[in-house]
């Protein structure tokens, strides 16, 4: 095997069960348990409502919707919704991403293929190009661009008209957006994690479509540790059916879930082996800090990123680690997950981070 190869399979094994993104083979299965309209969407009440008001009033207009702008961490259903805006719509969903948008010209031949009323979704729309960006500028606001024919003195820039369409962009970043993109949304959704309950009902949702037969504990049970991710659930009710499928009779009981959940390592908040690896380090070796993040990671032996983008934001989250100018340290919370004694610097530390909080 390639070398590359070989990170990439060892970096799935580590935190593919757990990761909100979506990996791989992941996608064609995930199509299928998609929410196609506004009312199969669970949780999110408020985005619902108003995305649900912004759409039935350019239907009675028959115009285009304002353009929307999706964020939030990944799993929560940005790309869920954007495809139900099309849908709701009845027009066809044009699909790329900012990355892929590493030229102006990339945009502009996406932009010139458009029909009136479509809806046009650009995914990590934070990661896009700036001269892309500033076309796309254009085209929001005035359904035009300019295409630049030609280089240097003898460049001339042909305008190029576009019917209207609504652009839905997702990130996961919004505050990396510049200010002049983020005021062309008309509506702005933030998404928010759920809450257990409402993740208890996608996993009873998705059971259904997956066939699986599941049981009022089994289901809590995956809802619970699904970190409030959407995504997540889906994932462990699929590891928790492969369990009970060929070690029980195929139905997902309490302890099924229990059982399946242990062999994969994610406790019962939800933390898997990176984030408690994390933790341990922090207290165990590091008398709960405060430690640098990248000497966080050498300790646990990932890279700065994935315990910075993956581990920490869900372990802030939980209260279990807390940023400081020094570096991270372990709150009390933190020490009690791990079953030891909480010391008096953690205690203090968190009637500090409670001060600062309020
Ligand atoms: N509100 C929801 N109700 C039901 N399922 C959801 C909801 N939000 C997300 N999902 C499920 O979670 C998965 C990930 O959602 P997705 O829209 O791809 O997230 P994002 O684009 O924000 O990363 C999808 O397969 C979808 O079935
Ligand atoms: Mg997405």
């Amino acid at each position: 095997m390639h070398e590359d190869e070989l990170d990439v399979v060892e970096e799935q094994h580590l935190r593919s069960l757990t990761a909100a993104e979506a990996e791989g083979d992941e996608r064609a299965i995930e199509a299928a348990l998609r929410p196609k309209s506004l009312d199969e969407v669970v949780g999110q009440h408020r985005v619902r409502e108003q995305l649900g008001l912004v759409l039935e009033a350019a239907r009675r207009r028959e115009r285009a919707p304002d353009h929307v702008l999706l964020s939030g961490p990944p799993g929560l259903g940005k790309t869920t919704l954007a495809m139900i805006i099309a849908h709701e719509m009845s027009t066809p969903l044009r699909l790329t991403s900012g990355p892929a948008i590493t030229h102006a010209g990339d945009l502009a031949a996406i932009l010139s293929g458009m029909n009136d009323g479509d809806v046009l979704f650009v995914d990590e729309i934070h990661r896009m190009s700036r001269p892309a960006e500033e076309m796309l500028y254009m085209a929001m606001e005035d359904f035009r661009v300019d295409v630049v024919i030609g280089k240097g003195p003898g460049a001339t820039a042909i305008p190029l008209e576009i019917p209207p369409f609504t652009l839905v962009g997702a990130t996961t970043r919004a505050g990396l957006l510049p200010g002049p993109l983020r005021d062309r949304f008309g509506f702005t959704a933030h998404l928010e994690y759920y809450e257990a309950s409402e993740l208890d009902l996608i996993v009873h949702r998705s059971a259904g479509l997956l066939g699986v037969e599941l049981t009022e504990e089994g289901s809590a049970e995956i809802a619970s540790r699904s970190r409030g991710t959407p995504r997540i659930a889906n994932r462990l009710l699929r590891r928790v059916r492969d369990y009970a499928q060929v070690r029980a009779d195929g139905v997902v009981t309490l302890d099924i879930a229990h059982a399946a959940l242990a062999l994969y390592e994610v406790d019962e908040l939800g933390l898997d082996r990176l984030d408690r690896a994390v933790l341990d380090v922090l207290c165990r070796r590091f008398g709960g800090g405060p430690v640098g993040i990248s000497t966080l990671a050498v300790a646990v032996g990932e890279e700065r990123e994935t315990v910075e983008e993956v581990a920490e934001p869900f372990l802030v989250r939980n209260g279990f680690l807390a940023r400081t100018p020094r570096g991270r340290v372990a709150t009390a919370g933190a020490w009690r997950h791990l079953g030891l004694a909480v010391p008096t610097s953690a205690a203090m530390l968190d009637a500090e981070v409670a001060l600062f909080e309020d």
